[in-house]
């Protein structure tokens, strides 16, 4: 119990801080954006359409704020049924598009239509995006992402860079980030957020690779 309550302050305080973090970088944008507007000869649709954009970055990571405190409150956090996997697959692949170019990772999907993965819409989407952006950032130039669904499970894998075999077991702690990738942004939470919500599912997850051979993440669910 006293382990439990330590562990989720933890996590609160870290997500906290991350949160806080991610909101200030859609605000400094928003505000650009306004400065920009006030200028004469201002392209106002433009800057409109772009202010859009970061109210819209911010309103996902409030939502993301209010999911987490949902999963730790402990409420009701699995879809009756399922969802489809496919459209959401796609429209990860195509969110990330443009940060996949710039990292030199190509995306594939392969699941077919009728695919369904018991969690909610949100949840698999935060599960699915954490996992790509992962690969994106830490796979290296020239790997290949695969996002992938089959009866009873979500496979998001690469064949990049990899861990240490050591450290597969640590990934999905809190906090955890390989020595490699401290210099990089980011705050070790994101496999503990995909594990906490394939777990409130009763599903579970796995890691496997190497170095050199990629890292590959399996979620599985039971049959309903
Ligand atoms: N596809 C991958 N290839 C190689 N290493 C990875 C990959 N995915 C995760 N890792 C390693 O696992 C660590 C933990 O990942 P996790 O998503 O939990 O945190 P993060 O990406 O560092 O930060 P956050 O997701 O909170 O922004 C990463 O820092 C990185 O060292
Ligand atoms: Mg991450």
């Amino acid at each position: 119990m006293m382990e439990d309550a330590r562990t989720y302050e933890e996590l609160r305080v870290g997500f906290t801080a991350a949160v806080s973090h991610e909101l200030r970088t859609p605000l400094a944008r928003l505000l650009a954006i306004l400065e920009s507007a006030e200028l004469p000869g201002a392209d106002r649709d433009a800057l409109l359409a772009e202010a859009r954009e970061q109210v819209e970055e911010m309103s996902e990571l409030i939502d993301d704020v209010l999911f987490l405190s949902e999963l730790e409150s402990g409420r009701q956090v699995v879809a009756l049924g399922g969802i489809s996997a496919l459209p959401v697959l796609e429209e990860t692949r195509d969110r990330l598009a443009d940060s996949a170019e710039r990292a030199d990772v190509k995306i594939r999907v392969d699941a077919a239509p009728d695919v369904e993965i018991p969690l909610r819409r949100r949840m698999l989407q935060i599960v699915v995006e954490n996992l790509a952006v992962n690969s994106i950032r830490y796979a290296g130039p020239g790997a290949t992402l695969l996002l992938a669904a089959r009866p009873g499970e979500l496979e998001v894998s690469d064949d990049g860079r990899g861990v240490e075999e050591g450290d597969l077991s640590r990934l999905f702690e809190r906090f955890y980030r390989s020595d490699r990738a401290r210099a990089s942004r980011g705050t070790g939470l994101g496999l503990a957020i995909v594990k906490h919500v394939v777990a409130s599912a009763g599903g579970r997850v796995e890691a496997s690779g190497g170095p050199g051979r990629g890292l590959r993440i399996v979620c599985s669910f039971p049959a309903p």
